[in-house]
This record gives C-alpha cells, sequence and structure tokens, in this order.
C-alpha cells in the first residue's frame, strides 16, 4: 500500500462548529493526535479529508509533524504533501528549523509535492518577483536588499528617485505581517536602523516597497485556485489589526475578472516553467501608478500551500483539495 505523508501543526485558522458538525466522521481519526471538535485547526482539517479521500482509495496516510518530523518518517513515505511550510517552521524553530525543515525536504526519496525547489522559490520573494516582473506581470516598484552583503546609497537612490516619502519593508520569510514595518518621513539612518535590527533577528533577504494607502482603500483580492481552476476568491482589509474579509459577490465583477484573468495566465506560466500545482493563491492589490488607468492591479503576493481560513469558502476547499492529491497520487 503507498503510503502519503502530509505536512501539518501549523496551529492556525481552526474550523467552525457547523464544518465539524458537518464532517465529525471524518474528522474523528483526529482524536488520536489530541484533536477534538472544540479546536481543529485548518491543517488537521484538511489532513483528515485526505486521509478519508485516500483510504477509500487504497492509500495510507499520515501525519508529518512539521516541526518534528525526521528524514527517516519522510523516506517511509512515496509521498508528501505540504501544508505546513517553510514560512511556519521559520516562525516555530528560526532559521535553524527551517534550514532542518527545508534539508528533509530536499533529502528525501519521497515525492514531495509542491516539490521543495518550488517551495524555496516562492519563499524567496525575490525569485518569485523578479519572474513575474520578466514575465511582463505587474508588481508594484520593489527594491530587493540582501541584509547579509548591502549598502544604503542604491536603497536610498531607489527611494529618492521614485520620490516615496513612506516605505514598507517586508522580510523575506516574513508572514502574516511579522517584521513588517511602515516607515514614514523616510530617511537613511531610519532604513539603516531597522535593516540592521531585522538582520541582527536573523532575517536574510528584504524587499522595500512605497508604501500604498489604496492597498487597504481598495482591499487586498486574493485568488484561490485548485489545479487551475478558480474556486473561489474574496477581498481582505485590515482593520484595528483585524482582518476583514469581503465574499467574492461583492468584488466589483469587472474588476474581479481582470484579476482572475491575470492569474490564470500566470498559473499557465508556473505550470509549464516550473511545476504543476494543486493549490495555489494569487493575491492582487492597487492601485499602480497609471495615469491612463483607474484601478490597475498588481500582483502582490502568490502561495502555494496558503492558510486556508474555512470561513473563504465555507470549507469546501479542503474536500476538492483532498480529491486532487489522491488524483496526483493515483
Ligand atoms: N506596498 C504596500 N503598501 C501598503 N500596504 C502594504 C504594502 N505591501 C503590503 N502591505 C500590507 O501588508 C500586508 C502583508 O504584506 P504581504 O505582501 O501580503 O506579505 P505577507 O502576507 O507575506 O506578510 C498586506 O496584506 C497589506 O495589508
Ligand atoms: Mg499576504
Amino acid at each position: 500500500m503507498k503510503r502519503i505523508g502530509v505536512i501539518i501543526g501549523t496551529d492556525d485558522e481552526p474550523v467552525s462548529k457547523k464544518y465539524y458538525k458537518d464532517n465529525k466522521k471524518i474528522m474523528k481519526p483526529l482524536e488520536e493526535y489530541d484533536i477534538y471538535g472544540d479546536y481543529i485547526p485548518y491543517d488537521f482539517a484538511i489532513f483528515a479529508e485526505i486521509k478519508d479521500e485516500g483510504e477509500k482509495n487504497g492509500f495510507e496516510v499520515v501525519p508529518l509533524f512539521g516541526e518534528s518530523f525526521t528524514l527517516k518518517e519522510a523516506n517511509e513515505c512515496d509521498f508528501i504533501f505540504t501544508v505546513f511550510e517553510g514560512v511556519y517552521s521559520f516562525m516555530k524553530g528560526g532559521a535553524d528549523g527551517y534550514k532542518r525543515f527545508m534539508n528533509i525536504l530536499k533529502k528525501t526519496t519521497a515525492d514531495v509535492f509542491p516539490s521543495q525547489r518550488m517551495q524555496e522559490f516562492v519563499i524567496n520573494k525575490h525569485k518569485y518577483m523578479k519572474y513575474l516582473d520578466q514575465k511582463g506581470y505587474n508588481i508594484t516598484p520593489t527594491k530587493f536588499v540582501n541584509l547579509n552583503n548591502y549598502s544604503l546609497k542604491p536603497i536610498m537612490t531607489f527611494i529618492n528617485k521614485n520620490q516615496f516619502k513612506e516605505i514598507i519593508v517586508k522580510p523575506e520569510l516574513g508572514a502574516f505581517k511579522t517584521g513588517f514595518k511602515i516607515i514614514k518621513n523616510v530617511n537613511e539612518k531610519k532604513v539603516g536602523d531597522y535593516l540592521e535590527s531585522l538582520r541582527k533577528k536573523g532575517y536574510t533577504r528584504i524587499l522595500i516597497q512605497e508604501f500604498i494607502p489604496e492597498f487597504n482603500k481598495y482591499g487586498e483580492i486574493k485568488t484561490y485556485w485548485i489545479n487551475g481552476k478558480n474556486i473561489y476568491s474574496y477581498k481582505q482589509q485590515w482593520k484595528d489589526g483585524e482582518g476583514v474579509f469581503q465574499p467574492q459577490e461583492k468584488i466589483e465583477k469587472h474588476l474581479l475578472n481582470e484579476c482572475l484573468d491575470t492569474a490564470h495566465d500566470l498559473l499557465t506560466d508556473i505550470f509549464k516553467d516550473h511545476e504543476p500545482l494543486i493549490q495555489c493563491r494569487v493575491d492582487f492589490a492597487c492601485c499602480m501608478n497609471n495615469d491612463k488607468k483607474c484601478r490597475e492591479f498588481f500582483i502582490n503576493e502568490i502561495e502555494i500551500s496558503p492558510t486556508i481560513g474555512e470561513q473563504e469558502s465555507n470549507g469546501k476547499a479542503y474536500g476538492l483539495l483532498a480529491k486532487e492529491v489522491i488524483n496526483y497520487c493515483s
């Protein structure tokens, strides 16, 4: 019997009471791992759905706990599907945890999907952002900085040439806004001090962009895809530190369609140039600095192992994802 390992252990985004009630039987095996109906993180729910679907199709499905699984456990699997990804390994275990995680995925004899290479490509934002740019997709002007080898002069040239008054610094391997900072009335000392503090915390690369107020004013349009097919989209804004979500019905149709067309093209390119992806999220923000077009979007981010809050899809993504994972392994 072929064995599928699913990497989990985020502790994030519990499913709703309703989802649990509707899927009680599928969730039951989670009790073996001390996970009960009162708190089922999204990744455990995905694991349980894959286990259910897998067992119907003659597979053994086991959890691999992201923070602690070993190369030996990985090698006992034929396939490994990643839900808990590199960013979590960094958040929980720092640079060492990240290295360990990536090393196992690199070395294992199992078929890892998305592959370790693909994961690295997306985690290293500068790599995929440069790819997007080369392919002609809109990205907002971005300076990529290696914190182990940088000088402030070209950074200040980038800021001054573009006449940015406020900038945003985002670390690579950052997520959920960690390490993320807005610098107002930007000057060389403020930039230098902040970059040094990030370097001391172990970040190795950062991105610098203009702080764009429309980003949050209009909200990010996040589009979710399974096997190259759009499953749902939603709009996200931030208010008082909390995410505020709007369903896709609330997004202006022509704007949503523009984003979906672009994301579809992008997935075609990625599948051809890199590898096909079981799931992917492509996030759009606005606005590009273009007087000829109102509300022109750019691609802000892509995620290949996104955190999937159940409210995003009323839980329907988990079952669809499980089916495609089993298809991939069949
Ligand atoms: N250039 C920008 N201008 C204004 N706000 C931004 C900008 N870039 C990111 N943000 C805000 O910061 C949040 C996190 O940034 P993002 O690029 O999505 O990184 P991550 O999700 O990996 O933390 C976004 O959701 C958005 O609210
Ligand atoms: Mg984001």
